[in-house]
């Protein structure tokens, strides 16, 4: 079933803008409008708050949609750690609704929280890739993300799945609503234009392979850096880093180098920079500079409009909430690459199952 490709992962990867094209056609009417049922819009357009709960790559996602509802839905919105909220839940609002975000739909940490929540008489709704999943059926509601089988342990398809789902949701909810800003958000050419982007990227695939060997054939430990979403996307990248190549790698909020983490940096030490928010480009752009100067390898990876001479990869300008869906692609093949040259068994890592029922 792999056909071609040598790994579950890089066909994985490769799927990508066939599923961001197929979402569209699966979910946006020909107004431009996202279509879900209209009971879960009600329930989701009664809650004060929402919370997301995922764990790992899907907790990244979920990082990534806190700023779309937020920004098209109007509603405040926070992700949580399944494995955490479940102990130590926080102060709730007084109409919350829980976000289940899930590749598999079996992941024990998120069914405990659901439990609680159904107990407790809350209304919820699992996004998930397997929609005859145990969290699927339990939940309220549930919507599928339509990735396809990702049989890869380190998830690829269905992180960007989860990002354009969430994007499709929030703009439905903002038009529920009747907010302005999601009348004016085209998610149907935004998502095109993500598939179009991440395209190019994987087409150029030999190139993040010389930049792979580069950047981490030698290395034990790497960073990840960013602001805004580009920090949600640098600690998905180093996700994928870890698990299937066994480097150490650190995603973290670029401003917070100065505050501990720059004293890690040695000759040579491989640190990639997302720089796609015009918010921030700037001031990442000065901290990749500072890492630089103590001898740090950097990889600056920007979005065309705020590209400059010397950076290594330039990725497609989309809006700026959803720019993970193309610069996860480097993020994804670096670390293909990586423990391809490493010589390891890319699509099963040690120590970790696709996906993880107990607690
Ligand atoms: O099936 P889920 O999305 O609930 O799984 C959550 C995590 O176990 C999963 O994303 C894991 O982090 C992946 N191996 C990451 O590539």
């Amino acid at each position: 079933e792999k056909g071609t490709f040598p790994f579950y992962m890089l066909k994985e990867i490769s799927e990508q803008p066939a599923v961001m094209r197929r979402l569209v056609s699966r979910y946006v009417d020909d107004a431009g409008t996202p279509q879900f049922d209209s009971a879960m819009l009600s329930a989701l357009a009664a809650a004060d708050r929402l919370y997301i709960v995922a764990a790992g790559t899907s907790y990244h996602a979920g990082l990534v949609g806190q700023n779309l509802f937020e920004h098209l839905a109007g509603v405040p919105t926070e992700a949580y750690l399944a494995s955490e909220f479940g102990y130590h839940q926080p102060l709730l609002s007084a109409k919350p609704m829980f976000i289940f975000l899930t590749q598999s739909g079996e992941t024990a940490d998120i069914r405990q929280v659901l439990v609680n929540v159904k107990q407790a008489g809350y209304p919820s709704l699992t996004l998930t890739n397997v929609i005859t999943s145990t969290l699927a059926r339990e939940a309220d509601y549930a919507v599928e993300l339509g990735a396809g089988p990702e049989i890869a342990v380190a998830s690829t398809k269905a992180y960007t799945a989860q990002v354009a789902v969430e994007a499709l949701l929030a703009k439905a909810l903002g038009q529920h609503k009747a907010l302005p800003l999601a009348a004016a958000f085209d998610v149907a050419h935004q998502l095109s234009l993500a598939a179009t982007g991440q395209q190019a990227l994987i087409d150029q695939q030999d190139k993040l392979h010389e930049l792979a060997t580069e950047m981490f054939a030698q290395t034990r430990n790497a960073f990840f850096i960013g602001r805004g979403t580009d920090y949600y996307v640098s600690l998905e990248a180093a996700l994928k880093l870890k698990e299937i190549s066994y480097v150490q790698a650190e995603g973290f909020a670029a401003g917070e180098l100065k505050h501990g983490t720059i004293a890690l940096i040695e000759q040579d030490t491989p640190v990639v920079a997302f720089i796609t928010d015009p918010i921030t480009a700037a001031r990442t752009r000065s901290n990749a500079e500072e890492v630089e100067a103590r001898g740090a390898k950097v990889l600056r990876i920007a979005s065309a409009a705020l590209a400059e001479p010397g950076d290594q990869l330039i990725v497609d300008d989309l809006d700026p909430m959803l720019t993970p869906l193309l610069t996860i692609i480097p993020g994804q093949l670096l670390a293909y690459f990586t423990s391809l040259d490493r010589g390891y068994d890319v699509d099963r890592p040690r120590n970790l199952a696709k996906s993880v029922t107990v607690e």
